[in-house]
């Protein structure tokens, strides 16, 4: 028997509990036949021990969800709980942006778990992969909102480009030792966002899959920075990779840091509703629920290496937004202190750098992979409404502590 044959049977022979113990008690644990005396062990034992594992063992009927108590992360963790079989470990840091409470109707569900961590961490992504042997990876992990970025780049930097290249690293090992049929299987899917283009004029047409990157934020060249890497590791290592960018989100669960919940929480409150600059701003809107179903379509069919550009195809200037969620509170809290609400709107000083337009030309994923919104901008935007204002448990839990330093940083001189 060679070392490699060796290593495949002690592993075998005790099955994922070797995976689970610290690494060297592989050949160290009571009950195994021990090394074969006078055997030199290479440096890399550990590595042909885990190879020649991975090879006998393949790959679980799980994914592995990076971010997943965040926004989008949480809505596409309950969408697949509900409609997909394949169990789901959820990885978050959870900073001010994860909260486990999202996921609260799922906690105890047997085919999910969630393991607190960071996408940075190594040691923790590699015995993840190892002993968790997911069929494919979501990566959602990132620090997310662009005036937090203007304030303070380094975390996007730390998260966004060298978590990426982490994450990237330990699957790409992962998935290199992996049998063959497992590694046509595998696949990384790298949820992007339509801010890595840049901007457009009122009359260019919309960004598509072949649009130059254009950042401007360092939020949007963090998010570029890990298309860019994502990419690299297809065409150098052929890591069987899908991006997908997608325009801006709106539904239950979103920080109330971001336009959409910000203003329907201001308003429903009494408080001034700040618009950056003119309010002319553009931005392409697509209900939460939508884009998860998009990012499960792409996993499913998507063409390894390729990028898709999601979006609502709902164009809409961001006073117009606002007075959208003003006539509906209007309608809907017809006591709030100030009706009509729209009188809160304050305009504010513009943020540094802000991207006149963004729109999305979604023809290649509905071509190729019969992909379309489900939510009309109408539908989505009643049902989100609602949703904040019968969820006030859910807000009070995120809008104290850290939210309120943030609230006072960002607009203390404006308002
Ligand atoms: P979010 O800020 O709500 O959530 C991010 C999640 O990632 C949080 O749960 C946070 O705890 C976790 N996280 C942050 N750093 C981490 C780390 N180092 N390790 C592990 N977990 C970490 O973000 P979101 O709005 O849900 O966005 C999810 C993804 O979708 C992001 O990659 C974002 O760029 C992309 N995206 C967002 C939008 C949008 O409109 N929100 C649009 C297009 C693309
Ligand atoms: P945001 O939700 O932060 O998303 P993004 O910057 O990723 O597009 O902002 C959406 C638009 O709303 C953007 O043009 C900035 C504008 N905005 C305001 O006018 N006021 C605000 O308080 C916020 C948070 C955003």
């Amino acid at each position: 028997m060679d070392l490699a044959e060796y290593a495949a049977s002690t592993v075998i022979r005790r099955g994922r509990a070797a995976f689970s113990a610290p690494r060297y008690s592989v050949w160290k644990a009571p009950g195994l036949s021990p090394v074969p005396p006078h055997t030199t062990l290479p440096s890399n034992f550990i590595r042909i021990v885990h190879a020649a594992a991975a090879a006998a063992l393949g790959m679980e009927d799980l994914i592995l969800i990076t971010g997943g108590a965040g926004f989008i992360g949480s809505n596409f963790i309950l969408q697949w709980m509900a409609e997909e079989k394949f169990r789901v470990l959820n990885l978050d840091k959870l900073t001010y942006a994860g909260n486990l409470h999202n996921l609260q109707s799922v906690e105890s569900h047997p085919r999910y778990r969630f393991q607190q961590g960071d996408i940075g961490d190594r040691d923790l992504v590699r015995t993840l992969l190892e002993r968790e042997r997911p069929r494919a990876i979501v990566h959602f992990a990132a620090e997310s909102h662009v005036d937090r970025s203007i304030h303070g780049p380094d975390d996007f930097i730390r998260t966004n480009v060298n978590g990426t290249f982490s994450l990237l690293e330990e699957a790409r090992a992962y998935w290199s030792d992996l049998p063959e049929k497992d590694r046509q299987a595998f696949r990384f899917v790298h949820v992007s966002t339509d801010e890595v283009y840049g901007s457009l004029g009122p009359n260019d047409p919309a960004f598509c899959e072949t649009t130059s990157y254009a950042p401007n934020s360092p939020y949007s060249a963090s998010k570029a920075a890990s298309d860019h890497l994502v990419r690299a590791y297809h065409h150098t290592y052929k890591l069987p990779v899908l991006t997908t960018n997608c325009s801006n989100n709106y539904g239950p669960y979103q920080f109330p840091e971001k336009l959409i919940p910000l203003m329907i929480l201001n308003a429903s409150q009494g408080k001034p509703l700040p618009v950056y600059g003119d309010g002319q701003n553009v931005r392409d809107w697509l209900y939460v629920a939508d884009h998860c179903r998009a990012i499960r379509t792409v996993l499913a069919a998507g063409r390894t290496g390729e990028t898709y550009c999601i979006g609502g195809i709902k164009e809409m200037p961001n006073l117009e937004i606002v007075e959208t969620l003003c006539q509906l509170l209007d309608e809907l809290r017809p006591d709030d202190s100030v009706v009509p609400h729209k009188n809160l709107v304050t305009f504010v000083k513009d943020r540094p750098g802000h991207d006149r337009r963004y729109a999305m030309d979604t023809r290649k994923i509905a071509r190729e992979l019969n992909w379309h919104p489900v939510e009309t901008f109408e539908t989505g935007i009643r049902k989100t409404v609602r949703w904040y204002l019968e969820h006030e448990n859910w807000v009070q839990g995120v809008t104290s502590g850290s939210y309120r330093q943030w609230m006072a940083k960002q607009y203390a001189t404006e308002l």
